[in-house]
């Protein structure tokens, strides 16, 4: 949910505007992740420790700092989406303990600050925020020994909770100490200095080289060393991960905001994630890059998928895909709820975690319930190293590049294509299909980039329909089986951005009572590709026109669209992958309504891009 960044150089002339500089301009590649206040703290010898601090976003925390003017070539920044507290300076990170000698920048959740808050509070500390970080930098000062990172080793194991954390101890004024449980954490050695970042995309200006700390590991780094401990406090040396992405890959290509530039990645995104786990030229699968031997396709009874969001309604997509093209029962749950289910592990299970950013709080609960089941486990992210990834037992990554927009788009369709790549993948281990089939399988993936370029090079079809939306106020999304977990992505993509409340709906569903709401203020989008249902879900479109409802169609319909419809026409492709194609109109709809009403479309308000809290 939050940002964090932090750098120690050498001391030199410059180094203090240096420093600050790394910092602001980390934490301004950090925006996206959460964004209602934000801070730095530096620290230099014989300075002190200065932190500087503003609500809003980094421009208000750059007039601050230039007002307080903070020294020194080590520091720590925050960006903030507020979990305990509202969003105002005090509230704000970094925080430090009473006497100002320890500053901390933290992100994740403790569960019993509370308890530890009024433990301090009786030996009469004395507390200035309502956060639940202000507690580590009060117990880091009460509990110091003279050196930091015994005293990590110390609190650490007082916290209950999730953390990732940047400190500094003004009696070590060049030294950053770091640890971090469930919220990621990542360090790099740079030719300035020594580098600390939640997030890779906070680096990659300096580095790509970078090294996650481990589960409960600590890290202390110096300009020119970095030395990582795991809990027990010895020294172990990680390997570190290289980046394939550049910087210039993260920034917006010329497009006016990241998710116009993301959904036209979108080809490119399938294509890279396409060829990573698939030979198209020989129509056969990469064995070394999937997740399953033959054994283990064959051992497979039943496959559970846990996400949230958008990962969801990938989850739903795959559960369909599984089942109709490899005949493996699958169930996909909302991952919130799913870690609180008590169903007992089945023979054969297999469970997968997917997740865009891997460190979503509520699906590595899930994932940790299930490895605690003994079952198998395997994640589904797009970012290398992510936490989610790392605790699996495997991953397959989608290839979609950075995401930066708050609103999933190409993580979205290669997570899709993912689970399509999987279920031809364990059809054809377990004889379900022979190597004809395969072979077609992949041919329609193969196509599936270039059909996704002829609906984007339609855009202004859809920017013209949105122009007429201006009063809508009421939007259904509805479809049957595969059509209706695609409405479920567009309802949600649409709400994110445009603030505008819609509804996705089975569509056999709406006789039941919705269709009630339904009159000539609605707008009632149908996606209309599952051949064995389409003349039921065309026969719910004719319900909805009886109720005066303006209405769109989504499908494959060359011969064009039933009358006082308008038609937005998918290229022929099979029945399961129709809604990789429909899902791409869906993404700029929202995107274009999002402009027509001014939006944030980057940024929208109360969300953050990853969420790790519970
Ligand atoms: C998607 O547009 C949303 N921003 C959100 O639902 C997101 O999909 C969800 O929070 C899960 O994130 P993850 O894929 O990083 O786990």
């Amino acid at each position: 949910m939050c940002g964090i960044v932090g750098f120690t150089g050498k001391a030199a002339p410059e180094a203090t505007e240096k420093c600050r500089e790394i910092l602001l301009s980390g934490l301004e590649n950090l925006e996206y992740r959460g964004y209602d206040s934000a801070g730095i703290a530096m620290a230099g010898e014989g300075e002190g420790i200065t932190i500087c601090r503003a609500v809003g976003r980094i421009s208000n925390l750059r007039k601050a700092v230039a007002g307080c003017q903070p020294q020194g070539s080590c520091g720590i920044g925050h960006t903030r989406w507020a979990t305990h507290g509202r969003p105002t300076v005090e509230n704000c990170h970094p925080h430090e303990d009473e006497k100002h000698s320890v500053a901390v920048v933290h992100n994740g959740i403790i569960e019993n600050y509370q308890h530890l808050k009024e433990e301090l509070q009786r030996s009469g500390v004395e507390f200035n925020s309502q956060t639940d970080t202000e507690v580590i930098a009060q117990l880091l000062a009460h509990h110091y020994s003279g050196n930091m990172k015994d005293t990590l080793q110390k609190v650490l194991p007082l916290l209950e909770g999730s953390f990732a954390l940047g400190v500094l101890d003004k009696n070590q004024p060049d030294c950053i100490y770091c640890a971090r449980r469930r919220s990621p954490l990542l360090v790099a050695q740079g030719k300035d200095g020594s580098y600390l970042a939640s997030d890779v995309s906070a680096l990659l200006a300096y580095t790509k080289d970078v090294t996650y700390l481990e589960e409960n590991g600590i890290a202390v780094l110096t300009p020119d060393s970095i030395r990582f401990y795991n809990e027990n406090g010895s020294e172990i040396h990680p390997e570190s991960t290289h980046i394939t992405w550049d910087a210039t890959a993260a920034r917006k290509n010329g497009f006016e905001h990241y998710m116009l530039k993301e959904i036209f990645d979108q080809p490119t995104a399938l294509r890279d994630t396409l060829n990573h786990y698939v030979d198209v030229e020989l129509g056969c699968i990469r064995r070394e890059a999937m997740p399953f031997t033959p054994e283990q396709a064959k051992a497979l009874r039943r496959v559970t998928i846990a996400a949230c969001g958008t990962a969801y309604h990938a989850s739903v997509m795959g559960q369909s895909l599984l089942e109709q093209l490899a005949g493996i029962p699958a169930l996909a749950a909302i991952a919130s709820e799913y870690r609180y289910s008590n169903m007992p592990p089945v023979e054969g299970e297999v469970f997968i975690a997917v997740s865009q950013s891997g460190e979503t709080a509520d699906t590595l609960a899930a994932l940790s319930y299930k490895k605690a089941q003994g079952l198998r486990t395997i994640a589904l992210s797009n970012v290398l190293g992510s936490t989610i990834a790392r605790e699996a037992d495997a991953v397959m990554y989608t290839l979609a590049g950075p995401e930066i927009a708050v609103a999933s788009t190409k993580a979205y369709l290669t997570q899709v294509l993912l689970f399509a790549i999987l279920a031809l993948d364990l059809a054809h281990l377990r004889g379900v299909i022979d190597d004809a089939k395969l072979k077609e399988g992949i041919a329609a993936l193969a196509k599936l980039p270039e059909q996704v370029e002829e609906i984007l090079a339609k855009q202004s079809v859809v920017q013209d329909f949105v122009q007429q939306q201006k009063d809508c106020r009421d939007i259904f999304f509805i479809g049957r089986l595969m059509d209706y977990a695609s409405s479920l992505e567009a309802a949600l993509k649409l709400k994110e951005v445009s603030y505008l409340h819609s509804e996705a709906y089975a569509a056999g569903e709406l006789k039941h009572g919705t269709i009630a709401l339904v009159d000539e203020s609605c707008l009632v989008v149908v996606f209309a590709t599952q051949t064995v249902v389409l003349e039921k879900t065309l026969a719910n479109m004719e319900e909805v026109r009886a109720r005066g409802a303006k209405l769109l169609l989504l499908g494959h319909f060359p011969e064009g669209a039933p009358e006082d419809c308008s038609l937005w026409n998918i290229g022929k492709t099979s029945d399961q992958l129709a809604p990789l194609l429909t899902t791409v109109y869906a993404q700029l709809f929202a995107y274009y309504m999002a402009k027509l009403h001014g939006c944030d479309i980057d940024k929208p308000r109360n969300l953050a891009k990853s969420v790790t809290v519970e």
